[in-house]
C-alpha cells in the first residue's frame, strides 16, 4: 500500500463516538448533519423511480433534466450559469475528491484556510500534494482571515487554493471583498480555486439570501470550481448527492474522471434531488429557519457559560467554542461524553490550530435536546 494511504488519520471524531457507543443516554452533536429526515416528497421521488424500474447506469454528468434544473438553481441564485458547467456527483466529498484529482498531482502546491473539515486536506495530501495550511485566526470566539497571509501564500507555483465558506467547523464565511481580492491574486498566480459552498444556503446573514460565492464574481472560464450538495439544505446527507460548477472545458474530462470514480450516480438518487429541486424555495428555506432557531437557542445559552468563548456564526450549523484553560480538545471531548453524556466533536479533528476547541453541531430536531446539552455542560462545569 502507499505510505500515505497507510499513514491516513482515523477520524478523532469517531474516536469520540466510539466512547459513547451503546449508550443511549449520550445527546451525540458530533456528526455534522441534522436528526430529521428527508422530506417525505423527496423519498416518494426516489421510491417511484425504483418501482418504475430505474435501476440502470446513466450519464457520466448526470440526468439531462437533473442538470437543467441544476442549471435553474444556481442560475436564480448566482446569475446565468450553462447547463455545460454542471456536473452532477454522487456526493459533495466526490466533487472534492474529483476537482483535486483533477487539478493536483504528485508533488504539486496546495494552499488551504484552516481549521478545516479534514476531507478536504486529506484528498489532496492522498494525491500526493503538498498541502500548505494558512490559518484563521481566532479572536474573540471569531475566526478571521488574515487576507494578506493567505495571499502571500499563493504563489504561481500554488496548483490550487482550498477554501469552505461558509465553513465546518468555525463558521466563518467570505466576505465579498475577500472573494475578489482572492480571485483577481489568484488569476496573477494562476492557481485554481476549490471552492467548498456546500453551506451555502445555510446562511444567517440577511433573510432569504444565500451566502457569498465566488460564482457571484467570477467568469465562466476562471479557475475555479465550485463544490455544492443536497446533503445540509435538503436534509438528504445519506443519499450521496452533489455537483460541482466549473468552467466548460473541463467538464468532457471530468465526465471521464467520474466514469472511473462511480461511473455515475444513482438514477433514483439523482429522480429524488430532481424532486428536491422542484421545491427548493419551500424546503431550503424552512431548514434555514429552523437551523436559525437551533442557533438562537443554542448559543446565548453556551455563551452565557464562564470560561467559554465563541461567537455567534453567521453560516452552517456549528457553535465552534473554546473552553478556556482547556488544551486537550480530544480527552476533553470523551470525558464529556463519559462524564456528562454530551457528544461533542474535538477541535483537534480539524487541525492542531483548533486544539482546545469543540465543535457543537447544532441541527437539531428538537432544540429542547440543545438546552439539555447546555445544562449537561454546565454540571459537567459545576456552574
Ligand atoms: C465542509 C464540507 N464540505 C463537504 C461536505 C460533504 O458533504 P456531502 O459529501 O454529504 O455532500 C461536508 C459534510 O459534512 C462538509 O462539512
Amino acid at each position: 500500500m502507499r505510505p500515505i494511504i497507510e499513514e491516513l488519520p482515523g477520524s478523532k471524531i469517531r474516536e469520540v463516538a466510539n466512547a459513547g457507543i451503546g449508550r443511549s443516554d449520550v445527546l451525540p452533536f458530533w456528526f455534522g448533519e441534522s436528526d430529521e429526515v428527508t422530506p417525505a416528497f423527496i423519498r416518494e421521488a426516489a421510491i417511484s423511480s425504483l418501482n418504475a424500474g430505474e435501476t440502470f447506469y446513466a450519464h457520466n454528468l448526470g440526468l439531462p433534466e437533473l442538470r437543467e434544473a441544476l442549471a435553474a438553481y444556481v442560475s436564480a441564485a448566482h446569475g446565468p450559469t450553462e447547463v455545460s458547467r454542471l456536473a452532477i456527483t454522487s456526493s459533495g466529498v466526490s466533487a472534492l475528491m474529483l476537482a483535486v484529482q483533477a487539478l493536483a498531482g504528485a508533488g504539486d502546491d496546495v494552499t488551504a484556510v484552516v481549521p478545516v473539515w479534514p476531507n478536504l486536506t486529506a484528498q489532496p495530501a492522498i494525491m500526493g500534494a503538498r498541502v500548505r495550511r494558512v490559518a484563521l485566526v481566532p479572536k474573540d470566539g471569531a475566526w478571521r482571515l488574515d487576507l494578506d497571509a493567505l495571499l502571500d501564500a499563493v504563489t504561481s507555483s500554488t496548483r490550487a487554493l482550498i477554501v469552505n465558506a461558509p465553513s465546518n467547523p468555525t463558521g466563518w464565511t467570505l466576505s465579498r471583498d475577500e472573494q475578489a481580492a482572492i480571485l483577481e491574486h489568484t488569476r496573477r498566480t494562476g492557481t485554481w480555486i476549490v471552492a467548498d459552498e456546500v453551506y451555502e444556503r445555510i446562511y444567517f446573514g440577511a433573510a432569504g439570501r444565500v451566502a457569498p460565492s465566488f460564482l457571484d464574481i467570477a467568469e465562466p472560464e476562471d479557475r475555479l470550481v465550485v463544490i455544492g450538495s443536497f446533503s445540509k439544505s435538503f436534509l438528504m446527507t445519506g443519499w450521496r448527492l452533489g455537483w460541482m460548477v466549473t468552467p466548460p472545458r473541463l467538464i468532457e474530462a471530468l465526465g471521464k474522471l467520474i466514469e472511473f470514480n462511480t461511473s455515475c450516480a444513482p438514477v433514483f438518487v439523482q429522480r429524488a434531488g430532481l424532486a428536491a429541486l422542484a421545491r427548493a424555495d419551500e424546503v431550503v428555506p424552512q431548514v434555514v429557519s429552523h437551523l436559525r432557531r437551533c442557533r438562537d437557542t443554542l448559543l446565548p445559552r453556551l455563551s452565557a457559560l464562564p470560561r467559554v468563548r465563541v461567537a455567534v456564526p453567521d453560516g452552517g450549523m456549528y457553535a465552534f467554542f473554546r473552553l478556556e484553560g482547556e488544551r486537550d480538545s480530544l480527552s476533553l471531548a470523551k470525558r464529556l461524553v463519559v462524564e456528562a453524556g454530551l457528544g461533542l466533536a474535538p477541535g483537534a479533528a480539524f487541525g492542531a490550530e483548533a486544539e482546545g476547541w469543540l465543535r457543537w453541531c447544532f441541527a437539531s430536531r428538537d432544540p429542547a435536546r440543545l438546552e439539555e446539552g447546555v445544562r449537561r455542560l454546565a454540571a459537567f462545569m459545576r456552574v
